[in-house]
């Protein structure tokens, strides 16, 4: 198995790499001399992450870049991510940070926002993968898709995320056993609360079930949730868990998953007391 501990000179591609934890992941490479192209809809956005990641630069000769892209359409991504291999050299590494989220009881999600959802978080995976992968095949490199705790436990209020991150998990484990064979190392990233815009966001619309159940867990910063994403990829290590919580729980989920609705059930019927 690929593991990478060493990232000078290594070429890593971040979609969504423009804010949260795909922004935390692009400075951390950039502090190890990493060279880094981000990729996120917003120009804007991507103008500051790019200051920022610059302010992390090791050597002169790093080569940073902040693209537009929409990882939900295949025919964008085929475009831009073939002129970015040929601008830039394939890359070493690719993390699969865009998402988003929309935390509402399942009768209050409108089918375009489900389906936006698993176009963005699943659909953009593939997408990505699949235009670049045979790219990487010729050196082998690393690939870390970014799921959730919701992508292990079905969470009340989020129906549609927690759909398409299982999606996630389980693609992801079926491409790390195929993937294996050609030098690529798969990882998925599951972590829990992130101070991001993301769960900024999501706080303002999710439901009081929805924030009984995540206040139980701790918010994590990015920055620690790219250091784990870094010891991961030097270990080989496939299921990432940033956090002890977020070990305990996928532990007690997999022993334990009776015990784990029980637990958030109580939480819920307080929630809908309260
Ligand atoms: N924060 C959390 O609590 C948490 C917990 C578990 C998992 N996660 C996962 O971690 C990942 C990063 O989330 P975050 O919290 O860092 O969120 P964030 O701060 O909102 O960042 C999301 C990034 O994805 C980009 N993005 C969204 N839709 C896109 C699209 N269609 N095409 C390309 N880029 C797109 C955004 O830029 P544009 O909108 O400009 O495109 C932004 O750069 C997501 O997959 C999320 O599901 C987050």
């Amino acid at each position: 198995m690929k593991t990478f501990k060493e990232f000078s000179g290594k070429m890593a591609f971040i979609t969504g790499g423009s804010s949260g934890i795909g922004l935390a992941c692009a400075e951390l490479l950039a502090a190890r001399g990493a060279d880094v192209a981000v990729f996120a809809r917003g120009r804007e956005q991507l103008d500051k992450a790019l200051a920022k990641i610059e302010l992390h630069r090791v050597t002169q000769i790093q080569r940073f870049l902040a693209v537009g892209l929409d990882v939900s359409r295949r025919e964008q991504v085929e475009t831009v991510l073939n002129k970015a291999v040929a601008d830039l050299g394939a890359p070493d590494i690719l993390i699969n940070s865009a998402g988003v989220s929309f935390p509402q009881r399942f009768e209050d999600i409108p089918y375009a926002k489900f389906d936006e959802i698993v176009h963005i978080n699943l659909h953009g995976t593939w997408n990505t993968i699949s235009i670049l992968l045979p790219h990487m095949k010729k050196h082998g490199g690393y690939i870390v898709n970014v799921s959730s705790v919701a992508g292990y436990i079905g969470v009340y209020g989020l129906s549609a995320y927690s759909a398409s991150k299982f999606a996630v998990m389980g693609f992801s484990e079926a491409l790390r056993s195929e993937l294996k064979r050609v030098n690529i190392s798969v990882s998925v990233l599951c972590p829990p609360d992130v101070d991001t815009p993301m769960l900024e966001r999501s706080n303002k619309i999710k439901p009081e079930e929805t924030k009984a159940i995540s206040s139980s867990a701790s918010l994590m910063k990015p920055i620690d949730v790219a250091r784990d994403v870094v010891t991961g990829m030097g270990r080989g290590q496939f299921l990432i868990l940033p956090g002890s919580g977020t070990r305990y729980t996928y532990i007690m989920k997999r022993l334990f998953p009776g015990l784990v609705q029980s637990i958030m059930d109580g939480q819920i019927k307080k929630a809908a007391q309260r």
